[in-house]
């Protein structure tokens, strides 16, 4: 560089006027702020915090609307009712104040991606974000300028149906995900008229309902909330400015979200800074007296508004309610002022005030070749591969006849998920149809559904899907769940295939041919028996619209698998939770336990060890977190460390060699894991810190380097505090939570 000192003046030269610039703009937003706040009614202010269902709007909505009692609405079916009701909230309400509209945009608003769970399978932020901006570009088109998403629940139970709209187990994964997502809803910039506001949700600890049994309690520590759930959140809002947060429908410990003023005014507003919109979840302030927190609907509304949810969706105790609460003291105006700032501190950001309207005429980019192209390839590096015996994957051309059963091959409303309002059935491209229509001048397929539905168990079309099978080269056979059976209120007590699938799939093993099972589905499943029949294994999760296409490059190696597990997937319902990145135990399983069919008659009381194990299941599970694999193979060599005593204010460098040593070019997802090995606490076995994707070809290495700022091995401690501990640690790295190179550090006092 000829001037380097002039370039690095230009640089910070314009890094300061961005900084002056924005602040700046920060300012007059304050201003204008203020300026309508001071002009508005206690009613009008009250209405700001009123959220409605506008599914089915009445008079008597556009009479609400006019007289200022709605900020804000969710569900309202089409662009051309959203630019009316804006008219009526800008023309005829008294102070113009424009609405904001709402939608849950979870995975994809016309084009849609695959279920989050499956995004996570990736490792790949980046198409992540891509898939969430086209989901913004697609519903801001009808009006929709702020969604509920992404969910960042920490989920380690399986029996949950929202563990479909998580991106796991995993806290690092599931905050480097949130992040992503928020960046590709938002935008650069909020007023953009493409861009929507996002909604980190649900806070807090939603996932971790007892029992997997969704709108449970929960009772997770403070030190569990600070160290696993609340991470996510705190990245997505102070790294990537998420606009607003939901609360959510459990009560942790006894206290309801919508009610919990420690962790909404002094966790997010005080310690994170946080200035946006704090939203209830729907009817979540009313049903505070259902679970007995309050005595009725103004108490609920009360202890909202005290425990500073700005916005109340639907259940409607802050419109009716909060007038007499302040007037018998029991809230304060300030309280009032300050929910109301932050909700029109949000119009002001999406530029409402100056634009809220949708425009109806410029070019629609729904469903556009790139949102599609997209869509397929987020779906390919969704898919993880858990099983390919003697290389059966991808199929190669001595494949003349293949027979696609199962009642997944061809479910276009299933295949989409759960949360798909808005997806079009017509609009997908199911395995069946992509297989016939890329592959079907050189392969010969036969499609026998066998079941008609995944929970179907009426076995009369077995006898054709096995003669389709005797007759085939190789057999694919799509199974899992309806998208039905999993998302919000979806919860199953047994996780097994359901229906008669699994016996579909023991048929299809004895006719002796080749076997691929292919897996749709809104969570992990226990699918060992269905594994040890199958020769190979593809876990599909639900992939959306571009599933089909997707799954037919990848099984005719078009494509190369390169997902890896974002949960644990146990051998049995009853291990659950179960999760990579527990705590260290006393007595830890070390694979020497008798199991069950083991144990001698009259087993003597301690003869059978004294370990964390099931009799019936030993302590392993049947895939674990991380794990995925290639076509091709890679090996790991040579784990150097910069240092192996190090301070807390030192930047670890890791490097290791990778090397594709098969015969496709592929992507590894190389995992970064520590572990502290004493603390002021007991502390997880291992940690994911880091992950990067590392694409080969076949003989080609390359050294991979992960810096880690010792900072980021803070941990809640045994006086819930954040700190770096000093001691020893290990660090390890691999293609998976398991089979790792590792070396020891040490951080010093
Ligand atoms: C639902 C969900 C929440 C969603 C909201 C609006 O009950 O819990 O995730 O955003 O209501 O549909």
């Amino acid at each position: 560089m000829k001037y380097p000192h002039f370039s690095l003046f230009c640089f910070l030269l314009l890094a300061c006027f961005q900084i002056t610039a924005s602040s700046a703009q920060e300012k007059e937003i304050e201003n204008k702020i203020e300026n309508v706040l001071s002009k508005m009614t206690l009613k009008e202010k009250i209405g700001q915090m009123n959220q409605i269902n506008g599914r089915n709007p009445t008079d008597n909505l556009y009479q609400q609307i006019r007289s200022g009692e709605v900020g804000s609405m969710l569900n309202i079916g089409s662009p051309e009712l959203a630019n009316q009701l804006q008219k009526i909230a800008k023309k005829e309400s008294r102070l113009g104040i424009p609405l904001v509209i709402a939608r849950d945009v979870i995975h994809g608003f016309k084009t849609m991606f695959p279920i989050p769970l499956g995004q996570a399978a990736s490792f790949n932020p980046e198409i992540v974000e891509i898939g969430a901006r086209i989901a913004a570009k697609e519903a801001s088109e009808k009006g929709i300028r702020w969604t509920f998403a992404p969910m960042m629940d920490i989920s380690r139970d399986a029996r949950w149906g929202r563990i479909a709209e998580s991106f796991g187990e995993d806290t690092y994964l599931s905050g480097v995900m949130s992040m992503a997502m928020v960046k590709g809803f938002q935008g650069t910039d909020l007023s953009n008229p493409s861009s929507i506001a996002a909604c980190a949700k649900h806070f807090i600890a939603y996932g971790a309902t007892e029992g997997g049994r969704d709108y449970n309690s929960t009772n997770v520590t403070q030190r569990q909330l600070r160290n696993i759930y609340l991470p996510p959140f705190e990245k997505s809002i102070r790294e990537a400015n998420c606009a607003t947060v939901m609360t959510s429908f459990n009560a942790n410990d006894g206290i309801p979200a919508s009610g919990n003023e420690f962790l909404l005014r002094n966790v997010l507003r005080k310690e994170w800074g946080f200035d946006g919109v704090v939203v209830s979840d729907w009817g979540a302030i009313k049903e505070m007296v259902q679970m007995g927190f309050c005595e009725d609907n103004k108490e609920a509304a009360m202890k909202g508004v005290n425990a500073g949810v700005d916005i109340e969706m639907t259940s409607g105790t802050y419109l009716q309610n909060i007038e007499a609460l302040l007037a018998e003291g029991k809230i304060q105006m300030k309280t009032i002022d300050d929910a109301v700032r932050n909700i029109l501190r949000l119009k002001f950001k999406l530029g409402l005030f100056d634009n809220p309207y949708t425009n109806l005429t410029s070019k629609s980019s729904i469903y556009s070749q790139e949102h599609l192209d997209a869509a397929k390839q987020a779906a390919e590096e969704s898919f993880v591969l858990l099983k390919n015996k003697n290389n059966i994957l991808p199929l190669n051309n001595k494949v003349k006849t293949v027979a696609i059963i199962g009642p997944m091959a061809d479910a276009p409303h299933d295949q989409m998920g759960t949360w798909t309002f808005d997806g079009e059935k017509v609009m997908t491209q199911t395995p069946l149809q992509a297989l016939k229509k890329k592959y079907g001048k050189d392969v010969n397929f036969i499609y026998e559904q066998g079941l008609a539905f995944s929970r179907d168990t009426i076995k009369s079309n077995f006898s054709k899907a096995i003669e389709a099978a005797k007759q085939a080269d190789v057999v694919l056979v799509f199974v899992g769940e309806e998208a039905i059976l999993s998302g919000e209120a979806h919860c199953l007590a047994d996780i097994n295939l359901k229906g008669a699938q699994s016996e579909l799939i023991e048929e299809l093993s004895k006719t002796g041919k080749p076997l691929v099972t292919l897996v749709m589905a809104g969570r992990p499943l226990t699918i060992a028996k269905e594994v040890e029949s199958s020769d190979a294994v593809l876990y599909l999760w639900h992939p959306g619209t571009m599933g089909g296409p997707a799954v037919a490059d990848i099984l005719f190696g078009k494509a190369v698998p390169s997902g890896k597990l974002p949960v644990t997937f146990p051998k049995y319902v009853g291990q659950i939770p179960v999760y990579y990145n527990h705590d260290r135990v006393g007595r830890p399983a070390d694979k020497t336990e008798t199991l069950l069919n083991n144990i001698p008659l009259e087993a003597k009381q301690s003869s059978l060890g004294t370990s964390s194990y099931y009799l019936d299941a030993g302590f392993d599970n049947l895939f674990d977190f991380g794990y995925g694999l290639s076509y091709s193979t890679f090996e790991y060599k040579n784990l150097v460390l910069s240092s192996d005593s190090l301070s807390q204010s030192d930047v670890l460098t890791v490097t290791v060699d990778l090397k594709n040593t098969g015969n496709f070019q592929a992507t590894e997802v190389v995992q970064f894991y520590t572990a502290d090995l004493s603390g002021s606490t007991a502390r997880p076995i291992k940690e994911l810190k880091d992950f990067k994707r590392i694409n080969l070809k076949p003989g080609e290495s390359k050294k991979v380097e992960f810096k880690l700022p010792i900072a980021k091995l803070a941990f809640w401690d045994i006086n819930n505090n954040k700190v770096v501990e000093p001691g020893k640690f290990t660090l390890m790295v691999g293609g998976n939570s398991y089979e790792l190179l590792q070396k020891g550090f040490t951080i010093l006092q």
